[in-house]
């Protein structure tokens, strides 16, 4: 076995499952609450449960393991803490140290949530984390963790990630929602005090089977190499939906109130997954080329 692949009904676990089996990789991947469609057979796996984990090791004995399942709900981690620290933090941890025990690589997904969002540039990797909510202190923890469990793990930082869930194939996240609003007319706040560097889940995959492939490990920023807001994203898609003529509300993200706290500014800086794999990330208009026969169902 190449590859096992935790997380696999999430958009990003899916698409990884989806790259590495169009390459011909022998792959496994599990699920949580509901199975994903692929046709071979996949595992249920509660990433906290090690014996369960291990079994699944034994069963597989993958090359690789690559964990992309999280508890994602950035406001349902504010409201249960302790759920959030088990699964994005001490998991991980458990998931690192029995990789690391059978000489097994391990691929971890971080986040941009991990920083503050008060820096106005574009966070390298070694920009210093200091998260606002409990999501983002998570999933620190959680890399510190496997920095410490594993001896040469992969930790993977995308940021914003949206694109199409595999293999069924079904627009998710953000543009799934602007898509939505816009076509039922209702009312589209788009924040313009926000900047991320959207990751396309498709791009995000590959590139990080990509870094697999030439034996990477450290950190790696993945994602389009523009700076944007919700409100210009949002506006490139309203214009390929052809929708122009439906108002958009400019928001601001201070004005909106949640549970958790929100990072402002989380531009990331992929100058150095380029340098080392000799290649450019995309542009956010060349990722949303990519989405387009799917955004326009
Ligand atoms: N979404 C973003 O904007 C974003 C940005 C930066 C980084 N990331 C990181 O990227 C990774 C992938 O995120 P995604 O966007 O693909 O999120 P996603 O679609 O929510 O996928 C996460 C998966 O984890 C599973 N999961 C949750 N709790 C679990 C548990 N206890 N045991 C096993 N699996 C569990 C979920 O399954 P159920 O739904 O069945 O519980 C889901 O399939 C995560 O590490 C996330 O922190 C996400």
């Amino acid at each position: 076995m190449d590859l096992l692949v935790l997380g696999g009904n999430g958009l990003l676990g899916s698409n990884v499952v989806q790259t590495a089996t169009g390459r011909e990789w022998e792959v496994a991947t599990t699920y949580h609450s509901e199975e994903p469609t692929f046709d071979f057979p996949t595992r249920e796996l509660d990433i906290r449960d090690r014996s369960r984990f291990e079994q699944l090791l034994d069963e597989y004995d993958p090359e690789i393991v690559v964990n992309c399942a999280a508890m994602t709900d950035v406001d349902g981690c504010q409201r249960k803490p302790d759920l959030a620290q088990a699964v994005n933090a001490r998991a991980p941890k458990k998931l690192a140290r029995a990789c690391e025990a059978r000489g097994i690589d391990f691929c971890h997904i971080s986040t941009d949530y991990v920083f503050d969002g008060t820096e106005t540039g574009l966070y390298d990797e070694s920009a210093t984390p200091a998260p606002i909510q409990m999501y983002g202190t998570s999933k620190l923890a959680g890399d510190i963790a496997v920095r410490d469990a594993h001896s040469a793990p992969l930790i993977v930082r995308p940021s914003f990630i949206y694109g199409v869930h595999k293999p069924d194939d079904s627009l998710t996240g953000f543009p799934a929602w602007v898509r939505s609003q816009l076509r039922s007319s209702e009312q589209v706040p788009l924040f313009r005090d926000q900047h991320i560097t959207p990751s396309r889940a498709g791009q995000v995959g590959a590139t990080l089977l990509q870094l697999v492939t030439e034996g990477y490990s450290g950190t790696f920023n993945i994602a389009c190499r523009s700076c944007t807001t919700p409100y210009e994203f949002g506006m490139a898609l309203r214009e390929r939906l052809g929708l122009e003529s439906v108002p958009v509300e400019p928001a601001s993200l201070s004005a909106v109130e949640r549970p958790a706290a929100r990072p402002q500014h989380t531009c990331l800086d992929v100058r150095k997954v380029e340098g080392c794999l000799d290649t450019v990330q995309p542009t956010l208009d060349e990722d949303l080329d990519r989405i387009e026969p799917v955004l326009e169902e």
